[in-house]
């Protein structure tokens, strides 16, 4: 059965019938948003579709209302294809596309080099990061210690979840789910390699090892380690501690022979990544107090009280990744990141100056500072048309309750009206609180009081 992807994708997927939209999607190589990991019960991953479909599930009917339905509109991972269709997607999708990221970054003197493989001659390595949402990779020459060139893309392991516990429950439930999720992971991570390395001038084979980081789900899953005991008391990873394997063994395409060393895992939730972060600040030294937060799904903070380290995680959700709400998106091209209002007057950018196609982790936090401070939320969270009538105009009741309308559909090009809800505001606050709830109870923990901060970290 052909399923063919409209919206600029230019794709289709040959595959046979009764297949998901969603599995089609994945087999073309477009990741949209399924945040349930297409159990039927986020219903995220809406579709708009024509041609030959399964008629619509118990499940759909539960998510969508009649009149969507009659417009076709229908779940990703419900609706079959049982003939040639075509499919364009109402939430945020991506093609696996690989973006060069460029930072300012400078190669801070006072970090140390220290070649790590001796015996060796590692000419250029990877620093990788493997997050739930986003995969980064930065080339470096190693004896040096300067980047050579970055790249960020999509963990194609959305398909399968927004979440670390649904991939792990999809690990649980589903022979050759593990695998499954290992081989999307490393494909891309060396897809990735590679574009770094030719955007040089080089081959991967000029590439001979690999600093990797990442949560301890993620670091589990691209080894292929069962990552069940960290969603089960007692919550428990695979392993702690630093390891070097055979970046071969990952999956990771390399020079052969070469080696991949992994930062510490603390524990179930505190992984690689912090560790990563901390070195990188200097956190494990003595001196003041300080506090990092490395905010992402889950929020991992390490407070250095002068004498020990102390450190937790918090479960943020994915509201600063854009996931779970409305319109939110990843930070790509078009996604709104910045935020003002001036004058009663809505001031944005967008990521690459695009025509606005949803809202980054940046640009909702931005938008509801802006609305504190505007009047149009109060104390409590709640969203209502007060404060100035220009901005009034912009809020609207809806059956989910109110909505803040960033940008109406026409403005700066946008295809639709991209807003901000009260359910948007609600998860930010859940993130807030989460976040506020750690770092307070590490402090505690720690007997130093938030004024004895020397100073806080932030990642993400
Ligand atoms: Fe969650 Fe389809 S309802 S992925």
């Amino acid at each position: 059965m052909k399923v063919v992807f409209l919206g600029g994708f230019g794709k289709a997927a040959d595959v046979p019938e009764g297949t998901t939209l969603l599995e089609a999607a994945s087999a073309a190589r477009i990741e949209t948003a399924a945040d349930c990991g297409g159990r039927g019960t986020c219903g995220k991953c809406r579709v708009r579709v024509s041609g030959l479909v399964s008629a619509p599930s118990e499940t759909e009917r539960k998510h969508l209302t009649t009149s969507e339905l009659e417009k076709n509109i229908r779940l990703a991972c419900e609706a079959r294809a049982v003939g040639e269709c075509s499919v364009s997607f109402e939430n945020e999708a991506v093609s696996s596309e690989i973006l060069p990221f460029v930072s300012d970054y400078k190669q801070d003197p006072s970090v140390e080099t220290n070649p790590l493989f001796p015996g060796k001659e590692p000419r250029y390595g990877v620093a990788i990061d493997i997050g739930t949402t986003s995969l980064n990779i930065r080339l470096v020459e190693v004896m040096s210690g300067k980047a050579a060139a970055s790249a960020v893309a999509a963990n194609p392991q959305r398909i399968r979840g927004a979440d670390v516990a649904t991939r792990i429950n999809y690990t649980i439930e589903n022979g050759g789910g593990l695998t499954e999720l290992k081989v999307l992971v490393s494909e891309r991570l060396s897809e990735m390699i590679e574009y770094l390395a030719k955007g040089r001038g080089l081959v991967t084979e000029d590439v001979n090892c690999a600093v990797v980081a990442g949560n301890p789900t993620m670091i589990s899953i691209v080894m292929g380690l069962d990552p069940k005991g960290i969603a089960q008391a007692p919550y428990a990873p695979p392993f702690t501690g630093p390891v070097v394997v055979e970046a071969s063994e990952m999956g990771l395409r390399l020079a052969p022979g070469s080696k991949a060393a992994v930062l510490p895992i603390i524990s179930a939730y505190v992984g690689a990544d912090t560790v990563g972060a901390a070195l990188r600040v200097g956190l494990h030294k003595p001196g003041k107090p300080r506090l990092l937060i490395d905010l992402g799904t889950n929020a991992e903070i390490m407070l250095n009280t002068g004498k020990r380290l102390f450190c937790c995680s918090a479960a943020a959700g994915p509201a600063f990744e854009g996931a779970h709400i409305k319109h939110g998106m990843t930070a790509r091209p078009g996604a709104i990141d910045r935020v003002d209002i001036d004058s009663g007057e809505v001031v944005l950018s967008t990521i690459g100056g695009a025509p606005p196609a949803g809202i980054c982790g940046a640009g909702l936090l931005d938008t509801i500072a802006a609305l504190l401070d505007a009047g149009m939320i109060n104390s409590s969270g709640r969203l209502a048309a007060q404060g100035r009538d220009s901005l009034s105009g912009r809020i609207r009741e809806t059956e989910d309750g109110p909505e803040f309308i960033l940008v109406a559909k026409g403005e700066r090009g946008a295809a639709s009206d991209i807003v901000v809800t009260q359910k948007d505001v609600r998860e930010v606050q859940l993130a807030k609180g989460a976040i506020s709830a750690g770092a307070r109870f590490l402090l505690e923990k720690g007997g130093v009081s938030p004024e004895d901060l020397g100073e806080v970290y932030l990642a993400g």
